[in-house]
C-alpha cells in the first residue's frame, strides 16, 4: 500500500506518481484516483482482466456496471474554435449514439460531477456495463485524474474505492484504511474531495432523460443551464423495466458500522430517547447555528454534540469524512439532522437514508450489500 504525500499540481512529483500509475495501468494493475466527487478504484476500461479485478478487490457483484472515465480535450483542442468537436470526439469511440441532448450537457458541465449513461459501442467490454446495452461516461474535474487521464490515454472504468457496500472515500488515508490488506494498491493522493459525494447519473440511452443517482447537479440546474428536462428515477410509468441497475439505488448502500439515526427539526432527543440501549456515547450532530443549550443536551456527558454546516455544498463534502470519523470512535449511536427540503439537498439526502438503513453491525435484517 502506498498513500504518497499529496503532490502539488504542475511538480515533479505529481508527474513521477502518474508516470508509475499509468505503468501500473498498462500493466493491468488498480491505482486508486482522486476525483471531486470521491476517491475511484480504476482500471484500463479495455482490459478485461483488469476490469475483473476491481470486483474481486471491492467485493462487488460482477453485474454491477461501472463508469467509464474520461479524459477532457487538451489545452489544444480546447482552443479549437469548435469546443464541441473535442468532446465529441473524446467521447464518440466510446458509444453507438450521441444525442443532442447529451452533447448539450457535455458542454455544459462536463469536466464535472455528472455521469451519463448512453448506448455502449460493440467494443465496450461487458465487465464493464455489467452486461448491459449502455455505458456510464464521465469526466472528472480534479487535475491529478485529468493528468493521469490524459498521460494514460484510454478510458478508466472505476467505481468508488470502497468494500462494496461501505461509506465511499474522501480522502487518500480512507481508501488506505478500505484496502489495509493489499499491500501493493497503488493510491494518488490528490487530497480531499471537493464535492464529497459520489457524481449526479443521468440516464440518456432511452429518450427521456432519467436521474438515475442524485448528485450535486440537480435536475433544476441541468433544465436551467440548457433546457434540458430530466425525470426523476419512477416518473416514466415502466420505470421498472427500463431502469438499469444501478449499486447505488439498493436500499443498503453507504453504510457506516456504528447505527444512525435522522431525527426531525426539534426531535433529537426524542430520536436518542428511542434508541433503548443507548447509555452512552451519542454522536448528536446538530445545524452549526443550533448548538444546543438545552441544559438535558448540555448535562448529559453521554452526548456529544457536532456541529455540521448549513449549506448542502459544504454538508456533502463533509458526509463521508465525518460518518468515517465518527465510525472510528466507540459511538453507540449516531444522529443527524434530517435535510431540509429541495434538490440541492436531493443527494444528500439520499446516502443518508440508505445510511440509516444499512447501519449498524452486519446481523440485522436489513440487505446488506
Ligand atoms: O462520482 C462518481 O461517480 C464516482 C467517482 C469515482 O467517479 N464513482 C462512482 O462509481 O460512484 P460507483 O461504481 O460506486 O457507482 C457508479 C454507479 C453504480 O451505481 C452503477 O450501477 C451505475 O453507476 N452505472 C454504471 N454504469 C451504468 C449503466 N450502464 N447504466 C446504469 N447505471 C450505471
Ligand atoms: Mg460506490
Amino acid at each position: 500500500m502506498k498513500a504518497d504525500p499529496q503532490p502539488t499540481i504542475g511538480s515533479t512529483e505529481l508527474q513521477q506518481a502518474v508516470e508509475q500509475a499509468v505503468r501500473r495501468l498498462q500493466q493491468g494493475g488498480l491505482v486508486a484516483i482522486p476525483t471531486e466527487t470521491v476517491y475511484g478504484l480504476a482500471a484500463d476500461a479495455s482490459n478485461q482482466k483488469a476490469v475483473q479485478n476491481i470486483f474481486s478487490a471491492k467485493g462487488r457483484p460482477a453485474d454491477h456496471p461501472l463508469i467509464v472515465h474520461l479524459a477532457a480535450p487538451s489545452m489544444l483542442d480546447a482552443s479549437l474554435a469548435n469546443r464541441s468537436d473535442a468532446w465529441f470526439k473524446l467521447i464518440a469511440p466510446w458509444v453507438r449514439d450521441l444525442p443532442e441532448e447529451a452533447m448539450r450537457l457535455v458542454e455544459t458541465f462536463w469536466p464535472g460531477p455528472l455521469t451519463l449513461v448512453l448506448k455502449k459501442d460493440k467494443h465496450v467490454l461487458s465487465a464493464v456495463t455489467g452486461g448491459q446495452d449502455t455505458i456510464a461516461l464521465r469526466s472528472p474535474d480534479h487535475p491529478v485524474a485529468q493528468a493521469l487521464l490524459q498521460a494514460f490515454g484510454g478510458g478508466l472504468a472505476a467505481p468508488s474505492a470502497n468494500r462494496f457496500g461501505k461509506v465511499s472515500p474522501t480522502r487518500a488515508a480512507d481508501v488506505s484504511a478500505e484496502f489495509s490488506d493489499q499491500a501493493d494498491l497503488l493510491i494518488l493522493d490528490g487530497g480531499d474531495c471537493i464535492v464529497g459525494i459520489e457524481s449526479t447519473i443521468v440516464d440518456l440511452s432511452s429518450g427521456t432523460p432519467v436521474l438515475l443517482r442524485p448528485g450535486a447537479i440537480t435536475p433544476e440546474q441541468i433544465e436551467q443551464q440548457t433546457g434540458v428536462r430530466v425525470l426523476q428515477a419512477g416518473a416514466r410509468a415502466d420505470s421498472d423495466k427500463v431502469t438499469p441497475r444501478v449499486s447505488g439505488s439498493l436500499k443498503a448502500h453507504y453504510a457506516p458500522n456504528t447505527p444512525l439515526r435522522l431525527y426531525a427539526a426539534g426531535a433529537a432527543l426524542d430520536c436518542i430517547s428511542q434508541y433503548p440501549d443507548t447509555k452512552s456515547h451519542v454522536a448528536l450532530v446538530v445545524w452549526e447555528s443550533e448548538q444546543m443549550r438545552d441544559p438535558q443536551v448540555l448535562g448529559a456527558s453521554h452526548i456529544h454534540q457536532i456541529p455540521i454546516p448549513e449549506q448542502s455544498d459544504l454538508f456533502a463534502s463533509r458526509l463521508y469524512r465525518l460518518l468515517r470519523d465518527l465510525d472510528d470512535h466507540s459511538w453507540e449511536l449516531i444522529v443527524m439532522p434530517e435535510p431540509p427540503m429541495g434538490q440541492e439537498w436531493d443527494g444528500v439526502r439520499d446516502r443518508l437514508q440508505r445510511a440509516c438503513f444499512g447501519s449498524g453491525p452486519p446481523v440485522s435484517n436489513h440487505v446488506s450489500s
